[in-house]
């Protein structure tokens, strides 16, 4: 099968980590699999590995320096508009806070800054240093720029400590590069309507019902379909992530109102994602001035919300793709299917609330079923793997493939 690196131009981002000599064999993989490749070194790289090591490689002198030969070699506006993709790997914690914060002071960095093809970062860091509060924070801005992550993988350090933040193989960064080229432009021309996070169901000016979700889930799908060229449009309850880049974001608060922008959205949609956990009830009455403490006991009285998903389920449009989530503490899969037929969806999603997994975390299992049965299970995987494998299966659904 020919790769999908295959006559395509890489850029690869070589930063100062002791990681940065498994970069030499990602060139080697890269044009093993017919890519050409162009090596862009920062100067604390330089000092782990060659930049000779890097040019022999792959063939091409590779660049550290913006300044020098500036007016002889190519720019980094002409490095970046060259590109089909921009591999990051090693990336330091320093890049990876550069990036997300827009900084350009050396050719990595600017040319990170200048390109439009799909990013794709390996971060590689003492285990200690990828728990940090920035770098977490860093990470998520750069996901929610629809930058793409190959790990980092848990294992011994160089430093002689044991965790998260080597490297991954260069086999797995060449894939996750694949992976990347061969959905961008996928869903060029649809349009997905994406539900996430929860709904807040007002009491009084101060208190309100909620639930758990984070959103994390709705949105990794919505970053990944906005990659794959989809349009988004990403109908949110309160949440505090960074939208992803290229989405358009419609901000809610409660069911009736996410009710009303997913209707509004849902016309012109290929496909429905429907990954808010809404809240099922919501108080009777609103106080508007705060509820006052008075008597031992108090009774809030609830009236159902809207069945946003079955309401979509009716009017479905012939061709357009339903796609439910079922957030289950126990008899998933019966559940999940009891919730497909009734509200006549064409794929659910369950995923186990609890442990390891579900709201709030960053991992999650999803078992899907078609109306024919059960189609694929994650297992214990990333949100963000979770939801390229859900846009898989929805891309081929989408084709017209039957979902068996
Ligand atoms: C021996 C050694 C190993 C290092 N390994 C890493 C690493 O794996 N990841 C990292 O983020 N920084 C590492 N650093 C620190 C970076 O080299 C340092 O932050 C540098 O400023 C990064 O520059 P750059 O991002 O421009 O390449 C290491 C430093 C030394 C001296």
């Amino acid at each position: 099968m020919i790769s999908p690196l295959a006559n395509k131009e890489v850029l690869l981002g070589v930063t100062g980590g002791i990681a940065a000599y498994k970069s030499a064999e990602v060139v080697r993989l890269f044009r093993e699999k017919g890519a050409s490749v162009t090596v862009v070194m920062t100067e604390s790289a330089a000092r782990f590995v060659t930049p000779l090591t890097f040019s022999a490689l792959s063939g091409r002198p590779a660049r550290t320096n913006l300044f020098d030969g500036y007016d002889a070699a190519i720019s980094h506006i002409e490095l970046s508009a060259k590109a089909d993709i921009f591999v990051v790997a090693p990336a330091t914690a320093n890049l990876i806070g550069k990036a997300a914060s827009g900084i350009a002071d050396d050719l990595l960095s600017t040319t990170l800054l200048a390109v439009k093809c799909p990013v794709l970062i390996a971060p590689a860091m003492n285990c200690r240093m990828y728990d940090s509060p920035a770098v977490k924070r860093n990470i998520e801005t750069l996901r929610g720029f629809g930058y793409g992550f190959a790990g980092p993988d848990e294992g011994p350090m160089a430093c002689g400590e044991y965790g998260w933040g080597r490297m991954s193989a260069p086999s797995a960064v060449a894939e996750a590069a694949e992976a990347m080229l061969a959905h961008a432009g996928q869903f060029a021309g649809k349009t997905v309507l994406v539900t996430a996070g929860p709904t807040l169901e007002d009491m009084d000016p101060v208190r309100f019902i909620g639930n758990r979700s984070s959103g994390r889930m709705g949105y990794a799908v919505a970053r990944e379909a906005a990659r794959r060229g989809a349009r988004v449009v990403l109908v949110s309850g309160p949440v505090s992530l960074v939208p992803p880049a290229g989405v358009e974001l419609v901000s809610v608060r409660s069911a009736l109102e996410m009710e009303a922008a997913v209707n509004a959205a849902a016309k012109d949609a290929d496909a429905v994602i429907m990954a808010a956990a809404v809240s099922d009830y919501r108080p009777e009455t609103v106080s508007h001035t705060k509820i006052k403490k008075g008597a031992d006991e108090t009774t809030v009285r609830l009236v159902k919300n809207p069945d946003i998903l079955a309401g979509l389920g009716k009017r479905k449009r012939p061709g357009q793709l339903l796609v439910g989530f079922a957030a289950e503490t126990d008899d998933q899969e019966k559940n999940a299917k009891a919730k497909l037929k009734a509200k006549r969806l064409d794929l659910i999603a369950a995923n186990p609330v609890g442990g390891e997994t579900g709201f709030g975390g960053d991992l999650n299992r999803l078992r899907l079923y078609g109306r024919a049965g059960h189609l694929l299970d994650t297992g214990v995987v990333t949100k963000a793997e979770a939801a390229r494998a859900l846009l898989d299966v929805i891309f081929d659904a989408m084709q017209g493939l039957s979902l068996k």
